[in-house]
C-alpha cells in the first residue's frame, strides 16, 4: 500500500521563504498546513493550483492557543503531521542603547517563542501519532535561523539573540526527541531580497555583495533546496545541525 503524502506544517507562509518553501514542497508532493496574520494573492494561487492540498490559518503567532488550534484543525484535514518548519519572524533593526521594549518584546515573541510553542506542538504530534510506515521516521523539524547568530551584525543584536536561541534550541531538542525518530536542523540563511530584508541599504547591499565569494545577494529559491533536503529522506541522519546557505560567507 502506498503512504500517504506527507503533510508539512510551515509557519508564515504567506510571502518570503515561507511562501517559496511551500512552493517547492507542494511540487514534491507534500500537503502544506502554514499560518500568518495576513494572507496573501501569491498564497491563494498555490492553494488553486493544487486543491485541497493547502491549508492556511491567520492569527499572531503569540497566541498559543491558536497555534494548538492549527496543529489540531491541520491532523483533522490531512490526517497526519510529518515535518515542521519554523520559519515566521520579524527583524526591528536598531541600535540597542534605543530600541524599544516593544521591538524587543516582538522579536523575541515571534522569532523565539512562538517557533518553540510551534515546534512543541509539531513533536507532541509526533509522538502522538503512528508512523507512516515502519521504517519512517517520527518527524523533521527545521527551525530557520540566520547567519547573524553566528557571526553578528550592527542593528541586529536582539534578532541574532533570537537566531542564535533557536539554534541552541535546535541544538537540544535533536538530543532530546533524536531516540524517538524525531530529527531537528537549522538553516541559516546569508541576507535574502524579501520584505524582511527591505530596510538594507544599498550600500550594505553592495558590501555583503562584496564579501559574498558567491558574488551575488541570496534569494528564497537558494534556500528552499536546503529545507527540501532537511525534510526528505536524503537527510535521515543529519540531526543537530545548523546548515549554512550564504553564498560562501560574507565577513
Ligand atoms: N530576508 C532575509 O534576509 C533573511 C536572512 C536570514 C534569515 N531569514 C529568516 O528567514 C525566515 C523568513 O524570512 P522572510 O525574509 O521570508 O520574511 P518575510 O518576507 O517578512 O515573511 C515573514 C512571514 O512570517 C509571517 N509572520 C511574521 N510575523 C508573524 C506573526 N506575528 N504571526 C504569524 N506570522 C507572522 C509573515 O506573515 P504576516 O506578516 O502576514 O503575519 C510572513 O508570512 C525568517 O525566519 C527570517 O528570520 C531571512
Amino acid at each position: 500500500m502506498m503512504s500517504p503524502s506527507p503533510t508539512t506544517i510551515i509557519s508564515g507562509g504567506s510571502r518570503g521563504l515561507g511562501l517559496a518553501v511551500a512552493s517547492r514542497l507542494l511540487e514534491r508532493g507534500d500537503r502544506i498546513a502554514t499560518f500568518s496574520r495576513s494572507g496573501s494573492a501569491a498564497l491563494d494561487g498555490l492553494a488553486s493550483r493544487h486543491p485541497g492540498r493547502v491549508h492556511h490559518e491567520q492569527f499572531d503567532t503569540a497566541d498559543s492557543a491558536a497555534i494548538r488550534r492549527f496543529v489540531a484543525n491541520a491532523v483533522d484535514r490531512f490526517g497526519r503531521v510529518d515535518h515542521c518548519v519554523a520559519n515566521a519572524a520579524v527583524a526591528a533593526e536598531g541600535i540597542l542603547a534605543t530600541m524599544s521594549d516593544a521591538d524587543i518584546d516582538a522579536m523575541l515573541t515571534v522569532n523565539l517563542r512562538g517557533a518553540i510553542v510551534l515546534v512543541r506542538e509539531c513533536v507532541r504530534q509526533f509522538l502522538a501519532q503512528p508512523k507512516a510506515r515502519p521504517d519512517a521516521e517520527a518527524g523533521a523539524v527545521v527551525v530557520v535561523s540566520s547567519v547573524v547568530a553566528a557571526r553578528g551584525s550592527p542593528g541586529l543584536a536582539v534578532y541574532a539573540a533570537t537566531k542564535a536561541g533557536l539554534e541552541g534550541f535546535a541544538r537540544c531538542l535533536a538530543r532530546e526527541v533524536g531516540p524517538r525518530g524525531i530529527r531537528v536542523n537549522a538553516v541559516a540563511p546569508g541576507f535574502l531580497a524579501t520584505e524582511l530584508s527591505a530596510t538594507l541599504s544599498s550600500a550594505d547591499r553592495e558590501r555583503i555583495v562584496r564579501r559574498t565569494p558567491l558574488g551575488r545577494l541570496g534569494d528564497t529559491a537558494d534556500i528552499v533546496g536546503a529545507i527540501d533536503f532537511l525534510t526528505s529522506p536524503g537527510a535521515a541522519f543529519v540531526t543537530g545541525q545548523t546548515l549554512t546557505v550564504d553564498g560562501g560567507g560574507a565577513a
